[in-house]
């Protein structure tokens, strides 16, 4: 039985000015420890989608089951990762922000920062565990919110394009940081991306979604052996074989500018 299974999930926004399709049908399923990409349009409803997963959107139609269980709202089987720098605590220290869950798990303050001075580790910020989020650059502000959102030890780890207000150089490292937390603690991870290199550099599998009215259009296995080398000739073909995957639905869209979906692969030849 698959970890996650998507079934028919699809949600409408009622505004004020109407109502607006958020996704439209969508169905997949992910395995244990499953590293999964979502990839679309900007607007097609992938944070619909991942919110919907984590709990914090009731979908209009469908069911998500995690473990075979229908899930009602959030639980502490998922940590959330978003963009923002905000999602941090802005009055407690990277250490604070990482010990949260504990703290509401009722798990002893001795053993909490333990737990969370190992996540710390992990993302490699030991030595920044007493300093405030505005002490922080952003690569290091989305560091600590990986940490907290690992510290309760999720079985599912949820990230909304977290490094797509970073640098090109900082994202370089940060992917690299985030493909060696992921070996080393095996998570399943649902990570919504725009950009194509990001997804063949991190995902067993990518779930390509149709512009907007959003559901699944096709899925892409990426085979790849890790540590990946964004400059190989395989990485690239793979790369060109998504962006052919996105591209039909620009052709077929012509209203739609073409550069929503990020081709760029600026500052790899670092790693
Ligand atoms: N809170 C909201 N209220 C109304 N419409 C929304 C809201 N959030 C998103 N939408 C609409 O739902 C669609 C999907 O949005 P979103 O999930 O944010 O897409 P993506 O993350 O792929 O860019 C878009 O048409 C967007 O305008
Ligand atoms: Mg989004």
């Amino acid at each position: 039985m698959p970890q996650i299974e998507i079934e028919d999930i699809s949600l409408v926004y009622d505004t004020p000015a109407g109502r607006v399709q958020g996704v439209a049908g969508a169905n997949f399923s992910i395995e244990a420890s499953e590293f999964v990409c979502l990839v679309g349009p900007s607007g097609c409803g992938k944070s619909t989608l991942l919110n919907i997963i984590a709990g914090f959107l009731a979908p209009s139609g469908g069911e998500i089951r995690i473990g075979g269980k229908p899930i009602s709202g959030h639980g502490m089987d998922r940590g959330v990762v978003f963009q923002d720098f905000a999602q941090l605590f802005p009055w407690r220290t990277a250490l604070g922000n990482v010990a949260f869950g504990l703290e509401m798990k009722g798990v002893a303050k001795a053993e909490r920062e333990e737990i969370a001075l190992e996540q710390l580790r992990l993302v490699k910020l030991e030595k920044f565990a007493h300093a405030y989020p505005h002490h922080l650059s952003g690569g290091m502000q989305q560091r600590v919110a990986i940490a907290r959102a690992l510290a309760y030890n999720p079985a599912v780890l949820l990230m909304d394009e977290p490094f797509a207000a970073l640098d090109a150089l900082t994202r370089d490292d940060m992917q690299k940081l985030l493909a060696d937390v992921w070996r080393e603690t095996r998570k399943t991870v649902v990570y919504v991306t725009h950009n194509v290199a990001e997804a063949v550099y991190l995902a067993d599998r990518v779930i390509v979604m149709t512009p907007h009215p959003g559901t699944v259009k096709t899925q892409v296995p990426i085979t790849l052996d890790r540590p990946r080398d964004p400059l190989s000739v395989a990485f690239l073909e793979h790369q060109k074989q998504l962006l052919r995957d996105l591209g039909q639905q620009h052709i077929a869209h012509e209203t739609e500018p073409h550069d929503q979906v990020d081709h760029s692969i600026n500052g790899r030849s670092k790693r």
